[in-house]
């Protein structure tokens, strides 16, 4: 096993239009002009990995479209490894309607396009990577059986950012060894609405017999490292928030690249969180990424 990291997940378009307040059902608001941006939650984790320093492998599925190519240019250019992002002829690259308000704050739908088509027979074909990688980093934005095959696969340290928001089966969480959900993603696994309350969260947490470590982002008010016995908060690093897209995505790809290293979870917890501060200071997703020096500068203020 070397200390690459392998992403698993989805790639997306992302058209992303500014409005000054999201629209309710049945509504509709004029916003700013639109702006086509590389996206995708695996993607986006991928870029976050490796514009830290980790080697990085991306495994996934586009269309035989511009789109495809552009994300996969984008990859490249990120200098990460994407020959593996397989090319499905007659299906459109997935699609990211984002709207982002004045406070900063996403509504996001996703057409998966070729993503959907992702499936385990894709994960057998990437087995020598990923058997390879000291951190397999997987999302819920590609069919679950996939996420499955690549849980199973991984003989490294597996995060699962449960995104977006449902139930999973006990099959993945039993491969899964550190599960990184926000609050909402938190509670829609378990079926309930997840409290404010951090020793309420911490209780939620505790419920998944695996996996036993839950590293619950907060936004604005950090994150909750979570096992058996401890519960361990990260304080928040003060920004002013302008577009929360992608925040989680560089906190899951933050903390891989820091397992990667051999770093103890909460060293890792506390990188990733300065990493997910810094990606709601600027506008989009892999734009708005940080680097290595950014993040250690945040870390040592
Ligand atoms: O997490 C942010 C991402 O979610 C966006 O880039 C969009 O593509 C959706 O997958």
């Amino acid at each position: 096993m070397t200390s690459s990291i392998a992403v698993v997940g989805s790639l997306n378009l992302d058209i992303v239009v500014p409005v000054a307040r999201h629209p309710r059902p049945g509504e509709t608001v004029l916003g700013g002009d639109s702006v086509r941006t590389p996206g995708g939650k695996g993607a986006n984790q991928a870029v976050a990995a490796a514009r830290l320093g980790g080697d990085v492998v991306m495994i996934g599925r586009v269309g035989a479209d511009d789109a495809g190519r552009q994300l996969k240019d984008a990859l490249a250019e990120a200098g990460l490894e994407a020959g593996r992002v397989a090319v499905t002829e007659g299906v459109p690259t997935g699609i990211a309607l984002i709207a982002v308000d004045a406070a900063g704050e996403n509504t996001i739908v996703v057409s998966p396009g070729a993503n959907a088509h992702f499936s385990s027979t894709d994960v057998e074909a990437a087995v020598e990577a990923i058997g390879d990688a000291a951190v397999t980093v997987l999302q819920l934005e590609v069919p679950v059986a996939a996420v499955i095959a690549a849980a199973q696969a991984s003989p490294g340290v597996v995060i699962l950012n449960p995104a977006p928001a449902q139930e999973v089966p006990d099959e993945l969480l039993d491969g899964v060894d550190v599960l990184v959900p926000n609050r909402g993603e938190l509670g829609a696994l378990l079926g309930e609405e997840a409290p404010d309350d951090l020793d309420a969260i911490a209780a939620l947490a505790r419920r998944f017999e695996e996996p036993t470590t839950v590293v619950v982002t907060l936004g604005s008010q950090g994150a909750l490292v979570v096992d058996a016995t401890d519960a361990l908060h990260i304080k928040p690093f003060e920004v002013t928030p302008v577009d929360t897209t992608a925040a989680g995505d560089a906190f899951c790809g933050a903390l891989a690249e820091a397992f990667a290293r051999g770093e103890s979870i909460e060293a890792a917890a506390r990188w990733a969180a300065a990493a997910g501060a810094l990606a709601v200071t600027r506008p989009g997703a892999q734009a708005s990424l940080p680097t290595r020096a950014e993040v250690e500068e945040l870390v040592r203020s």
